[in-house]
């Protein structure tokens, strides 16, 4: 039997924890034994019928997650390159029904890779969707000595996202309250901004390109810092085409982009785990029956990289 969290859309109702049959593999999936997942604020968006709750609202039972590490313990049909025993992590059909937390899970054999020798069960499960959508952004957006505006630096997305533009060889300036100066300082960031203290659109000038996670009016203040020709991505959620018009007549070009699972992304990732060039910050550490604490403290907005769920601490 496998014990799980299911959702309810209704704000008052809690999580419910209860047990269905095991995952059936489909080809090309593993099953694996969940070590640790990890919590995002899309989880919380998709419980209150928001995030992707509109792909998922005609499934029998919502099974949030996506983040998940743990170990093989069966092979569907056709898998080719991992074997029982491997321990996997990855980001399970994003934007689709995840079901990350789930003590097994049915993973396909493309959205997950192994983890490297020397990163624990917390540490792989916490460097998922919030790293692969730092990475697949960053990746396709910069280059070189740009200057990169990071909103949110000190955030799941953010404190990756600072990471990975500094390995692709930019200048980083973010944003953060006081309390994470010295842990952005520590990530590498050329220029940090108190966004409490001073409004981070009279600090800063000429950017190439800007990870917004805010969107709403701080997405248009983001406008007045940028380089003629500058690019915002957007992430909190989809631009209107108003917004996309003021942005043409500044000459810039913003957009919303959606992380997607990939195994060979998280690939990359791994390499990076295993070289020490990103390493994942864990806030807190929750037990499996203490979710409901977890999604409290991302309403918060005020977690510093990641929250982990481990079901080894049960
Ligand atoms: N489109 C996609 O594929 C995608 C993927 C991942 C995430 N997202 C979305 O991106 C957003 C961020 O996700 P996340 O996981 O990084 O969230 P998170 O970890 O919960 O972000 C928390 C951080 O936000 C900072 N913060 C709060 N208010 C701020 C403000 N006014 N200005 C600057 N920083 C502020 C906090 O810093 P202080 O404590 O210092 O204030 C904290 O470190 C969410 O809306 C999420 O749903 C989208």
């Amino acid at each position: 039997m496998n014990r799980i969290e299911l959702i309810s859309t209704d704000n008052n109702k809690p999580l419910l924890f209860t047990k269905v049959e095991k995952p059936k593999l489909k080809p090309g999936e593993v099953l694996i034994k969940n070590k640790a997942f990890s919590i995002n604020p899309v989880d919380v968006k998709t419980r209150f019928g928001g995030g992707i709750y509109g792909a998922l609202k005609n499934e029998d039972h919502i099974i949030l997650g996506w983040d998940v590490a743990g170990e093989v313990m069966e092979l569907g049909e056709g898998v080719e390159y991992l074997s029982l025993g491997d321990k996997v992590f990855g980001m399970i059909n994003f934007p689709g029904h995840g079901k990350a937390y789930s003590e097994y899970v049915a993973a396909p054999e493309e959205h997950i890779t192994i983890i490297p020798a020397g990163i624990s069960y917390a540490e792989a499960a916490a460097t998922t969707l919030a790293a692969l959508t730092a990475y697949q952004i960053l990746n396709r957006h910069i280059k070189e000595n740009d200057r990169v505006f990071i909103q949110s630096a000190a955030g799941g997305v953010g404190h990756f996202a600072v990471q990975i533009a500094k390995l692709l060889g930019a200048h980083v300036i973010g944003t953060a309250s006081e309390k994470n100066k010295e842990f952005l300082m520590d990530l590498g960031i050329d220029e940090f901004i108190d966004y409490k203290k001073r409004a981070f659109e009279d600090s800063t000038k000429n950017i190439d390109f800007a990870l917004d996670t805010m969107g709403g009016e701080v997405l248009l203040k983001t406008f007045g810092i940028m380089k003629e020709g500058g690019k915002i991505i957007s992430i909190p959620t989809g631009i209107s085409p108003e917004t996309k018009n003021k942005a043409l007549a500044k000459d810039l070009h913003v957009d919303f982009e959606l992380v997607q699972s990939s195994g060979e992304d998280m690939y990359q990732l791994a390499s990076w785990l295993k070289s020490g060039k990103i390493k994942p910050y864990i806030y807190e550490e929750f037990k499996s029956n203490e979710i409901e604490l977890a999604h409290k403290q991302i309403l918060s907005r005020s977690t510093r990289g990641k929250l982990i769920v481990s079901w080894d601490k049960d």
